[in-house]
């Protein structure tokens, strides 16, 4: 292979393939999303957690843009089976590896390209759907590893440039098992759990 060619080869990987991951790091490096961990973002993790908990008692939970873990963290450890943090930014699970244990694993994953190695009860997508092609392709990604009887778990938050996401979420064709609206100090956010398809 020419220079060129193994040049723009390179520039391709390290600027189109991984730029999502390289935008990510940089910003979890920079200290931007450490906000997620205050106490404004506290409701919104402990509805995601409630319906997990109640529903999928010892459950298998898989997450999906988990960042550094605080949905994870808020979690009664002695209520999952097992569960997956997974997100693209091989930064923020550095930093969420602390809280593994035989039961809880932190692994680097895009969601569009993730094939797990196991199936769950429960899968959690908590303000990270933005990142998918659509609502309806990302759970028919993952409803695969749903078993039956399953749940998806989907948080979109109220600003007006997600209207497009909401209104995704209202025409997918996954059932609607229940829906809640959470307003806290910083934002609102809506919680849909959805049934296997
Ligand atoms: C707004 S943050 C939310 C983090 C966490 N769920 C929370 O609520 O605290 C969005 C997350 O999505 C992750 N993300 C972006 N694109 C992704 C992809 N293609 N696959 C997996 N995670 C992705 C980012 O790295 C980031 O951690």
């Amino acid at each position: 292979m020419s220079q060129f060619f193994q040049t723009a080869e390179d520039l391709f990987k390290r600027k189109v393939l991984r730029q999502d991951r390289d935008r990510w790091n940089y910003q979890y490096s920079q200290g931007k999303w450490t906000t997620l961990g205050d106490i404004n973002e506290l409701a919104r993790f402990s509805v995601i957690a409630g319906y997990a908990q109640y529903l999928k008692p010892n459950g298998k939970i898989l997450e999906i843009g988990a960042g550094e873990g605080y949905l994870q963290q808020r979690f009664d450890k002695t209520k999952y089976s097992l569960y997956y943090s997974t997100d693209v930014s091989d930064v923020a699970i550095e930093r969420g590896k602390k809280n593994e244990d035989e039961k809880t694993k932190y692994l680097v994953a895009d969601m569009n390209l993730y094939e797990p190695d196991t199936t769950f009860d429960c899968i959690i997508i908590n303000e990270a759907i933005y990142y998918a092609k659509s609502v309806e392709a990302v759970l028919d990604r993952f409803n695969l590893y749903l078993v039956e009887g399953g749940i998806f778990i989907v948080s979109i938050n109220g600003d007006e440039r997600n209207a497009n996401w909401h209104r995704m979420m209202d025409q997918c064709t996954y059932p609607k098992l229940d829906k809640t609206t959470v307003s806290a100090t910083r934002n609102t956010f809506t919680i849909t759990v959805l049934g296997k398809k």
